[in-house]
């Protein structure tokens, strides 16, 4: 481990604990890039995103954000090469496998968020068997985007809803925002308070479209694999001279 990361294992002078983020959602864009700029095949940038992400879930936990939430699988990906669509499905069930040992030690709580059963089968156990394994940890949350969209996952809470009115178990004015919460994936974990996406694309990309109503955006022309404890830093430290308002006018 280089020095730079050992200093970066406790939380930076400059900044205040009081006001980190307590749930950080990325963005992990640029894996291909990375991969290409290196000479290497697009793959390679996926499997070095792998190590940026869970050094990331380790940064969050040494200094003590309660929540992170990756992007791993859009609804949209699909449309990659088959093969590379394989590969990462493959990943994400290797990944999971090696690292659930780990998970579990470190208390992490894992959740996975999207349309799961579209996944193929082996995946969706290995997904089960670290939900399962990992259900009561009170460490960090780590949610896992995964077959996920923002769109899709509204669709699929309204539906939900409008069944319960149409067997007359609510009414459409008991409708309110805790009710439609209840209803999302995410149900029972706060909004992120920061969103982070790599590589410069100005974009939400159809990711916690309704989460993000009030998270605080940070773009980065990093690319996802050199997404270090560094750049973190950079990330938090930005996110603490914003001046979160939430609609309201400024104090004083
Ligand atoms: C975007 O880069 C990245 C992805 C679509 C995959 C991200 C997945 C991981 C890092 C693995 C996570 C693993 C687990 C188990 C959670 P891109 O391919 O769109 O990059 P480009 O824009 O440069 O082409």
């Amino acid at each position: 481990m280089t020095t730079k990361q050992t200093v970066l294992q406790e939380l930076p002078a400059d900044l205040d604990r009081d006001r980190l983020p307590k749930h950080v959602a990325v963005i992990m864009d640029g894996n291909g890039r990375w991969a290409k700029r290196q000479g290497l095949p697009r793959i390679l940038g996926h499997r070095r995103g792998v190590d940026a992400l869970k050094e990331l879930l380790r940064c969050c936990r040494d200094w003590g954000i309660k929540a992170l939430t990756a992007y791993a699988f859009s609804t949209e990906n699909w449309g990659r090469p088959l093969e590379e669509v394989d590969f990462l499905m493959t990943l994400f069930e290797r990944v999971l496998r090696q690292e659930l040992d780990e998970m579990i030690r470190e208390n992490v709580r894992i959740k996975f968020v999207g349309n799961l059963l579209a996944l193929p089968s082996s995946l969706q156990a290995e997904i089960s068997r670290a939900v399962e394994a990992t259900r009561n940890n009170p460490g960090i949350q780590f949610t896992v985007a995964t077959n996920y969209g923002g769109r899709q996952e509204i669709l699929q809470a309204c539906r939900a809803i409008a069944f319960q009115v149409q067997q007359g178990l609510i009414q459409p004015e008991e409708i309110d925002e805790a009710l439609f919460e209840s209803h999302l994936y995410t149900a029972g974990i706060s909004d992120p308070d920061l969103l982070i996406r790599t590589s410069g694309e100005m974009r939400i990309s159809n990711f916690l479209l309704w989460q993000v109503a009030y998270s605080e955006l940070y773009i980065t022309d990093i690319l996802w694999p050199d997404f270090d404890r560094e750049a973190f830093h950079l990330a938090l430290r930005a996110y603490q001279q914003r001046d979160r308002r939430f609609g309201k006018i400024a104090k004083g």
